[in-house]
């Protein structure tokens, strides 16, 4: 089940950025690499507010988290998992929890909140 996702998501990814199948740019290492391949297409990449032609941007821009009352590490890292265990009106953003591992979901969590 798990490995099917992660298929899928690949599949995903792959069409929404079209250069990076095949011999485009090369992935970048660590939490930037993981949100390039895993959250970019809906996010706006951090630091960069409504995300200039950057996926569909489906997705809230995360540059401001660190600002927002009550995002803490553990909060993103948290709803990264799944995001109906922190906020139960969630609807659009898929569970991680099958498709990242924990040590990359705790990179993200405090890439995220330590960010300006
Ligand atoms: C399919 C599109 C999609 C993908 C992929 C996605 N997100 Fe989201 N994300 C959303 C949407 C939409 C919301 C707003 C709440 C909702 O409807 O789920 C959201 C909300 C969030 C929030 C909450 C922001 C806040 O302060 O309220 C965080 C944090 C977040 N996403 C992080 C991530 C990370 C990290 C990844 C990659 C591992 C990711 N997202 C991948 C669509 C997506």
């Amino acid at each position: 089940m798990a490995g099917r996702c992660a298929v899928a998501f690949a599949l995903v990814g792959c069409v929404w950025s079209l250069a990076g199948c095949g011999g485009g740019k090369p992935v970048a290492a660590g939490p930037q690499g993981t949100y390039d391949q895993h959250c970019a297409r809906c996010h706006a990449q951090a630091g960069q507010p409504g995300g200039p032609g950057i996926g569909n941007a489906k997705g809230p821009p995360l540059s401001d988290v660190p600002n927002r009352p009550g995002r803490s590490k553990e909060w993103v890292a948290a709803y990264i998992r799944d995001p109906k265990s922190v906020r139960p009106d969630a609807k659009m953003m898929p569970a991680f929890k099958d498709t990242l591992t924990e040590q990359q979901i705790n990179e993200l969590a405090e890439w995220l909140t330590t960010k300006k």
